[in-house]
This record gives structure tokens, sequence and C-alpha cells, in this order.
């Protein structure tokens, strides 16, 4: 299958390309398209066929639902059993944007986009792109992260052609993602909201407006997650990684004696550095993935520098670790993970 990549305007969508790309979505077929946090890819939510195809193009294991991405709030209706208050009081202040609702699913939501589950994953992205295509095909749109399986999730449309080429028909390309880490997947089943993954909405914000919410203990290492996608090895480029958390100063220390001994052994070191530490180092290839005060540049960058390692052909990554407050929890989320939990924590 050859792969159309189609540049569209990410502010203002022209309607020709969002109308080929919903033609497409409409027939049953695959469609990647940028939303605010990650690349998604698209098929028809309410078509068990074009959902299983989305399985098959990422190999991605069957029982991991997808998030079924609407363009209105009221579209959510037909799509859930019904609608507890806590979630129309999220709706409002969050969507759009980067926060996914947990609900037990109506019957019109086929076994295979939820992964055989009988709750639902929905979400109203922000993204004009996404939005635009959503509403040109009339359905909803079931779109899991447009990578392969286990890879870093794509930011931009390269890393989505990189992973994607001849297994969809079309990739939109509308630039690079804002946020850079996906949505927030908030479980509101239970009598307690909590957090099956962190993400684009904070852990912060969420509180602010429910007074309470957990943070799924299955998170931690070596503990058993309740959302199915996140046991599930993860956001890993080629070579393995390294993260040190830690006072700055002393993770700055650690990392160059690392990467002084990793190159005196012959290897090729990639070193994930900040704005702030960048200048420190002397050994490997080195990359700012972002301003440690402004966390959003950090999580915008982290997959799209984990790729630019893949692309250098490093034999080992060594990254520093920020706080875990705002966006950072998403970030040290995905980090720990794409280092398999080989981590280094100083005083
Ligand atoms: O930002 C995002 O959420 C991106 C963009 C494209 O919208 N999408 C995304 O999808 O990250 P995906 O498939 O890569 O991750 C979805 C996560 C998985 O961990 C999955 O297990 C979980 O959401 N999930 C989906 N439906 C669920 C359900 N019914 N119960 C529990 N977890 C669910
Ligand atoms: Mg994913």
């Amino acid at each position: 299958m050859e792969t159309k990549l189609i540049k569209v305007n990410g502010k203002q969508p022209d309607l020709e390309s969002i109308r080929m790309a919903a033609d497409v979505i409409r027939r049953g077929g695959l469609v990647a398209f940028p939303t605010e946090t990650v690349y998604g890819l698209g098929a028809n939510a309410l078509d068990g066929d074009a959902a299983r195809k989305i399985y098959a193009a990422k190999n991605r294991p069957q029982d991991n639902p997808l998030i079924v991405h609407i363009s209105a709030c009221e579209e959510i209706k037909g799509l859930v059993k019904d609608l507890p208050e806590r979630a129309q009081i999220l709706m409002e202040r969050f969507w759009p944007g980067p926060l996914t609702l947990i609900l037990e699913k109506s019957d019109k939501v086929p076994y295979s986009t939820t992964g055989g589950l009988d709750t639902v994953a929905v979400r109203m992205p922000r993204h004009p792109v996404a939005q635009a295509l959503i509403k040109e095909s009339g359905v909803p749109i079931a779109a899991p992260s447009a990578n392969l399986s286990g890879k870093p999730s794509p930011t931009n449309a390269q890393d989505v052609y990189e992973d994607m080429a001849g297994r969809i028909e079309m990739i939109l390309d509308g630039g690079p993602c804002e946020v850079g880490v996906e949505s927030t997947v908030l479980d509101l089943t239970g009598d307690v909201p909590m957090i099956l993954r962190p993400g684009g909405v904070t852990i912060e914000e969420l509180n602010e407006v429910l007074g309470r919410v957990e943070l799924d203990p299955g998170l931690q290492p070596g503990q058993r997650p309740k959302s199915p996608g996140q046991k599930y090895r993860h956001y890993s480029p080629k070579a393995p990684v390294l993260v040190v958390e830690g006072p700055v100063e002393a993770q700055v220390e650690k990392i160059t004696e690392m990467a002084k001994e990793l190159s005196a052994q012959g290897k090729k070191v990639g070193i994930m550095a900040t704005a702030q530490t960048r200048k420190f180092y002397e050994t490997g290839y080195v990359f700012s993935v972002g301003d440690r005060n402004a966390p959003l540049t950090i999580s915008a960058n982290l997959f799209s520098v984990l790729r630019k390692f893949d692309r250098i052909g490093v034999d080992h990554i060594l990254a520093e670790g920020i706080p875990e407050s705002g966006l950072g929890l998403a970030v040290m989320n995905r980090l720990r993970k794409a280092a398999g939990y080989n981590i280094i924590k100083l005083e």
C-alpha cells in the first residue's frame, strides 16, 4: 500500500485535504492525523473491521483498547451507557483538550474498539486538524498513537512516516504537536476518579475540579497497572536508556562520569540534557530536551529526542530526570518506561 503524505495547515486546515482523509475513514481505512498531544492513527470507531486494521498496522496486542475521539461534547452520549455529573463537569472544564474519560460503553461501540472491555475511553482533541477530520468524517474516530507498538509516540509527521509507511493509506502533516505526551486517562467507573495514565492535563488541575483523585498504584514499577496499555514495554528507543534522578548538579556529575567511561570503551553515548545543563557536557551526542522552568518545552520534545538518538545510532542513552510536578509527572512516567525502570537515584 502506498502511503500518501499530505501537508495541511495546522491552524486552518484546507477542506479539500480533510475531505480526502474523511473519505478514507468512511470507507473503513486508516489515516494518521495530528492532535495536540501526539499523532493518532485513526479509523471509524463504530466499524469493528476498521478498528481491527489499527491493531494490525501497529502490531498492537488485541487486548489494548483504543481511545475514541469526538468533535463535540454531545457526541459522547451515543458512546456511553450514562453520563455522570462529574464527567460533564470535567468535559466543560477540559474539553477540547488532553483528557480521556473512561466510562461504561454503549452497545454501539464494538468490542474490537475497546479491546474486549465493557468500558470505553473518550476524548475530544483540540487540534484543528483532528477536529475538522472527525467532523467531516461524521463518525467518532478510534485513534491510538501512530507509532509501531513499543516505540516512542510520534510528535511529527516524519516520525509517523518512519513507522507507518506502507501500512496505512494517508498521513495528514499538520506540523509538530504542542504537548508532546499523550492525554491523561481518567477512569470514572469507580467511586473515586483514578488516573490510569498521567498526561497533558495535570493531577493538580484535576484535583482543583474534583477535590479527590487517585493515581493508579499499579503505575509503580513491578505492579500491575489497571489500564491494559500500561503493562506493555513502551516508548522505547533502540538503545538502552538510563535515567539519572536527584539534584541537578549530582545528575550532571554522574552522567559526565558515565559518558566518559562508556566513550573510553568505544561506545556512542547520547545524553538527554536540559537547557540549563547542556553546556556542562563535553562527551557524546548531547541534546537539550527543553527548559527545566517550562515543562511544556520538555514534554513537547521528549519523544522526538528519543527518536533522534535512534537515527544517530547511539549505543547508550543517559537522560536527566526532572521534578514530577505538573507535566513533569507525565514526562517522568514516559521516560522511566522508556528506560525499562533502569534508574539511578542520587541524594
Ligand atoms: O493523547 C492521546 O491519548 C493519543 C492521541 C492520539 O489522542 N492517543 C493515545 O492512544 O495515546 P493510545 O492507544 O496510544 O493509548 C491509550 C491508552 C492505553 O494505555 C489504553 O490501554 C488506555 O488508554 N485505554 C483505552 N481504553 C481504555 C479502557 N476502556 N480502560 C482502561 N484503559 C483504556
Ligand atoms: Mg500509545
